[in-house]
């Protein structure tokens, strides 16, 4: 039986602020319990949901000791789902309405992370065969490890894999104040260790001293790999490129599931969705405010408002494309200021083509799936995504980007061939996009069924965790 350990920042059902969360509270599930006892470790945020705080158990408690600091952690445990999972409580790095906050705190509260995750294997007694880490919160991990901790027998045969969910965000700070939060040694502060322009940088920590390198796409791999799409790290995945792997994730099926989900009023399949998905399309309209119109085409979004999901396409093309259309879109979310403040505004300008909600809702994120007819998610960059999945299983068309995941998951519709079951656009143009979407809706308006079709096409695909959960199997028996 081969031991793993899944480090993370956030998992759901405990906490999530982004796709991360999702991933890490899904995938440890479907390994082969027969041969990997998988377990997952996270920090015990004061922010997270109450009712899971109560389920956690206290099993131990230490100093972990950082630079010339001496913190004290706690370990407590939960079993959810059939995983075991580890938190670790400090009520000074963990404090806050949200579980990141400024830059120069989270260093120290992830240096403090990093460490506590280390000693708290020994100190438990479940020394994982691998530290599975993820993005740079846990990308210090591997640091420690290899500098540290593995001077000590019991820590020497533990290996680690590192994965990508997203290269923007590096963790960057001072060099000095690095070295004095960590106290490592002089030459991981080095370009051959984590120094990255004159700074320190986790994710490079990660991507160094792990044995394999993951991210959430075959494509975003590549792109990660060129000055474009490499965030300042292309050269170094480049020197690294042997150890670097793309593997596609999964989505939670059970979750997300047409037939019993008990977010959506109306559950439906493959074989009666041409009925009922339009009550929940009419269930949709409802809840968010526009009016019911059973044939007009309804576009969703659910998305963070930050620039990399494409709003500034979407910003400039609103006004002239909800003046002229028969269309409706319902947007859910929130971010940047000026995304939410244009949303306002045009709907206020256009009330009954554009509903916003600005807040995050579970509830209202599963009825647009099942009730609009497309998805639209024209990201900037897209190390996997998974809204569009979500989409597809739901019989709602998605229009993307072709960027990373977006481009590995959804095959372009092909009018002659009658193959494919989204739309896509190359450049990141708002001319583009708009062209690609009103061909979609020439085909929902005027060849309802060979939309029907596509729709079908779409929940056809697998996109679960079942070939992805293999290749991670692959990749952790080929290091240990
Ligand atoms: C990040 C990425 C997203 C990916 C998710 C999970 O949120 O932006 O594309 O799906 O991580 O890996």
């Amino acid at each position: 039986m081969k031991k793993i350990l899944f480090a993370a920042s956030e998992a759901v059902p405990f906490i999530k602020t982004g796709g991360l969360a999702d991933v890490i509270g899904s995938l440890p599930g479907y390994f082969d319990s027969q041969k990997y006892d998988v377990r997952v470790i996270l920090p015990k945020y004061a922010c997270m949901d109450g009712g899971f705080a109560a389920m956690l158990k206290p099993i131990t408690h230490f100093d972990v000791e950082l630079g010339w600091r001496r913190q004290y952690a706690g370990v407590l445990e939960a079993k959810i789902n059939g995983i075991q999972y580890y938190l670790i409580d400090n009520e000074y790095y963990f404090a806050g309405e949200r579980p990141y906050g400024e830059i120069y705190q989270d260093i120290e509260k992830f240096a403090f992370f990093s460490k506590a995750v280390l000693d708290t294997i020994e100190k438990i007694g479940f020394v994982p065969d691998i530290i599975h880490c993820n993005d740079w919160q846990t990308g210090m991990i591997p640091v420690f490890l290899k500098n540290i901790y593995q001077s000590k027998e019991s820590y020497r045969a533990i290996r680690t894999v590192f994965s990508i969910h997203n290269i923007r965000f590096q963790g960057r700070w001072i060099l000095e104040e690095v070295r004095d939060v960590t106290g490592l040694p002089y030459d991981v502060f080095t370009p051959k260790g984590i120094e990255t322009y004159g700074e320190s940088n986790y994710l490079k920590g990660g991507i160094v001293y792990s044995d394999v390198v993951t991210t959430v796409s075959k494509s975003y791999a590549m792109e990660i790999m060129t000055p474009e799409g490499g965030e300042g790290l292309d050269g170094v995945l480049r020197y690294y490129s042997d150890k670097l792997f793309g593997i596609l994730n999964g989505l939670d099926y059970k979750e997300f599931n047409p037939e019993t989900d008990p977010r959506i009023p109306y559950h439906f399949n493959k074989s009666n969705i041409k009925t009922i998905k339009p009550k929940n399309k009419e269930k949709l309209q409802e809840m968010v405010g526009l009016p019911k119109a059973p044939d007009t085409f309804l576009i969703g979004m659910v998305s963070r408002m930050s620039d990399q999901k494409g709003f500034d396409l979407v910003s400039h093309i609103l006004d002239t494309f909800l003046a002229n259309e028969n269309v409706q879109i319902a947007v859910l979310g929130t971010g940047e200021a000026r995304y939410e403040n244009m949303f306002r505004y045009f709907a206020d300008k256009y009330p009954s083509k554009l509903s916003v909600h600005i807040c995050y809702s579970e509830d209202m994120a599963h009825l647009i799936y099942a009730g609009a007819d497309a998805f639209l998610m024209p990201s900037l960059f897209e190390p996997c995504g998974l809204s569009q999945l979500m989409a597809l299983r739901y019989g709602t068309v998605p229009i993307v980007r072709e960027t990373g995941g977006l481009r590995d998951t959804v095959e372009p519709y092909n009018k002659y061939t009658q193959q494919g079951y989204g739309f896509s656009f190359a450049n990141y143009n708002a001319d583009e996009m708009i062209s690609i979407v009103r061909s979609a809706m020439g085909l929902y308006y005027t060849e309802k069924e060979n939309w029907q079709n596509l729709m079908l096409r779409g929940m056809e695909q697998d996109f679960s965790w079942e070939s992805s959960v293999k290749e991670y199997e692959q990749l952790y028996d080929g290091i240990c």
